[in-house]
């Protein structure tokens, strides 16, 4: 099971350092088989190897290892900390940063020529959602577009636009759909759900067949909230 924490821009480098000792000490005394991850801002980066029980991740970097391209962080920056995680796909870069299925793809070959691990997201828009089922996954796939599912290091993250940050995650029955659907087609890939997670959705979420995790955001900011969200994952876990 997986349980991400998606920072995005929230967070300071202080209170990155305190969330993350808070957590590391709490999954010290709570032993859990969870896989816990966290993806903070880029200035708030601390040594990946700090905490021991943490997965420290990348919501963002370029294709590249060093070199000319203003504002943004290659390898070499994610090195430098033993980085080895990151998110690739997040519709809020998608739409809002306008990134394209094709830099998205580089991206993605660049971070498995790393050898890194990825959570790739995938989602619809309301306007795709209303156009049914059959729409959703047609977009979904298309979402795959130069994608390498064969990639060991891989898991995909299911977010639907509408329910990202709106307090309304989708339906536990319409997950479940897409979900068992998705994993059909693509075996063994860990599946995990985001948009709008919170400690009382979580459980329901975790328990359907084809959900091997959850990617969260506003749910995860606020450490002692994040502890109980692993604490729902890890008695999922435990049927
Ligand atoms: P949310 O964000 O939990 O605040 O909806 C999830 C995400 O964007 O990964």
């Amino acid at each position: 099971m997986i349980v991400a924490a998606n920072f995005k821009i929230n967070h300071t480098r202080e209170s990155t350092a305190n969330y993350l000792e808070a957590l590391n000490l709490f999954l010290d005394a709570y032993s859990t088989l969870c896989d816990v991850r966290v993806y903070p801002v880029a200035s708030s980066f601390l040594r990946a190897d700090l905490y021991s029980h943490v997965k420290l991740g990348a919501q963002n970097f370029y294709p590249i290892i060093n070199g000319a391209y203003t504002g943004e962080i290659g390898a070499q920056q994610l090195n430098e900390f033993g980085i080895k995680n990151v998110l690739i796909g997040h519709s809020e870069r998608r739409v809002a940063l306008k990134e394209t299925q094709e830099l998205i793809a580089k991206k993605y070959a660049f971070a498995k020529e790393n050898g890194w691990e990825i959570i790739y997201c995938i989602g619809e828009s309301k306007d795709v959602r209303d156009g049914g089922f059959e729409s959703v996954m047609e977009y979904l796939w298309s979402e795959f577009d130069g994608i390498d599912i064969n990639y060991e290091k891989l898991s995909i993250a299911y977010e639907p636009i509408w329910a990202i940050g709106t307090g309304v995650s989708a339906k536990v029955e319409d997950i479940a759909k897409v979900l068992d659907t998705l994993k059909s087609k693509l075996n063994d890939i860990p599946l995990l759900y985001g948009g709008s997670v919170n400690t009382e959705n979580l459980f329901s979420i975790l328990s359907l067949k084809s959900c091997d995790g959850a990617l969260v955001g506003n749910a995860s900011l606020d450490v002692a909230n994040f502890c109980k969200l692993i604490q729902i994952a890890q008695n999922v876990q435990k049927q």
